[in-house]
């Protein structure tokens, strides 16, 4: 063979093996988005609701920070000062824009008087305004701020940019609306709440003696439409800041290697996983799971649960041991005569499962409105503190 022939030749493998390489890749991304959609078509409502997204928009590159000891500064002051106006002139001057690494656990910390809500940008969908302004004026005195995407790639750079890679790796909007949410939590402490979240009573008292807590699904829900016994539900938890519940999420999700579907990689999976961990290890730091009716009392109104549970003769006639979840569920549901809502006067937050984001639910979206201006001057996020 020739020098030339050599080289054609092994040109020609090198062809053949790259078109092969580009076909499987092809066929693979494929099957994969086809089968996220065919899951995402039978996951019902949690999935749904997590989808509750507008597309990310490409983040900004600002760097800025708020750094932990200028929030608990925040959040003292806050305390004491009803008004956000003044509060947020004195914060404004105690904000020190350096970088600070999450900080450590504080064991007679409790949870700071700071509400998190997080969308992609500030124009958000007018069917949350209620919701949002509800838990505003039922919790006067606490700071609010929002998470927008560029806010979250922000925050993540400065104070957990070993989690950087992951975060800009995900593919579904929602593995980032969820992974902001434990950090958030993390960095500073407060309360997280989805924005169809509807608050009914103030935050206060009633979580105000905890370290962290952590919202549970209706009972009968997560039996029927996952299987488990019980659910861990992401869309409503608070913390008191470094608590190492959080910190092991989010240890958590940067293990997870399975990505593109929020439901198990960020979402409720893995916070249910964590839990069951850390409360078999019996960790000296604890953390509180809610009874469903104090933040998440409704069974999700979309779905039919008497045509999900269909005849229930079969699993009544078997003894409890032998049933299905789903079968338990239906059996549970069923003793509480179909009664889906459980609030009751412990009752602070009432989740509504909007699913804005996702599939029909998206027809129902109304025209979106700026938070910023529409609650000005309340409405913080990590970018502005920083001007
Ligand atoms: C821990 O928190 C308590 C109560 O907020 C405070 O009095 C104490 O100084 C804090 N300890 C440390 C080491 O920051
Ligand atoms: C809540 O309701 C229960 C049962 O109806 C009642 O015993 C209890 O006193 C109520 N608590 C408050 C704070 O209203
Ligand atoms: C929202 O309102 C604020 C305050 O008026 C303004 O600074 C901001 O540019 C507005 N954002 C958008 C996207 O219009």
């Amino acid at each position: 063979m020739t020098k030339q022939e050599l080289f054609f030749r092994t040109l020609l493998v090198f062809g053949v093996v790259f078109a092969a390489w580009k076909t499987v890749g092809w066929y693979w991304s494929g099957s994969q988005k086809m089968s996220r959609s065919v899951i995402l078509n039978q996951v019902p409502s949690v999935v749904q609701r997590l989808l509750n997204r507008e597309p990310k928009k490409p983040p900004t590159q600002q760097a800025l920070n708020l750094s932990p000891t200028s929030l608990k500064l925040v959040t003292l002051t806050a305390r004491t000062t009803p008004t956000t106006q003044s509060t947020r002139t004195t914060t404004r001057a105690a904000v020190a824009p350096t970088k600070k690494a999450a900080p450590a656990f504080n064991s007679s910390a409790r949870i700071p008087r700071i509400l998190h809500q997080a969308f992609a940008s500030e124009m958000v969908y007018e069917n949350y305004l209620p919701y949002i302004n509800g838990c505003m004026s039922l919790n006067p005195d606490w700071t609010y701020y929002l998470w927008r995407d560029s806010d979250a790639e922000a925050l993540i750079s400065s104070a957990y940019p070993e989690f950087l890679a992951k975060y800009k790796k995900y593919s579904d909007v929602l593995e980032r609306a969820d992974s902001i949410r434990y950090i958030v939590l993390h960095h500073f402490g407060g309360i997280y709440l989805d924005m169809d979240v509807q608050c009914v009573r103030p935050f206060f008292p009633a979580l105000e003696n905890l370290n962290s807590f952590l919202d549970q699904e209706r009972i009968e829900q997560t039996n029927i439409l996952w299987g488990w016994p019980f659910g861990v539900m992401n869309s409503g938890m608070g913390s008191a800041p470094g608590h190492p519940f959080f910190r092991e999420v989010i240890d958590e999700m940067l293990r997870e290697s399975r990505i593109g579907n929020a439901f198990t990689s960020t979402g409720p999976t893995i916070l249910t996983q964590v839990y069951k961990r850390y409360t078999a290890a019996k960790h000296a730091v604890p953390v509180t799971m809610l009874e469903p009716k104090v933040m998440s009392p409704l069974m999700d109104g979309n779905k039919n649960w008497r045509s999900m549970c269909g005849s229930l003769a079969a699993a009544k006639s078997k003894p409890d041991s032998r049933r299905s979840w789903k079968e338990r569920g239906c059996i549970m549901l069923e003793s509480k005569n179909w009664r889906y809502d459980d609030s009751d006067n412990s009752t602070i937050c009432v989740h509504r499962f909007l699913h804005l984001g996702y599939g029909s639910f998206a027809a129902v979206r109304k025209k979106p409105f700026n938070i910023t201006a529409r609650f000005w001057p309340r409405v913080r996020t990590f970018k502005r503190r920083g001007k």
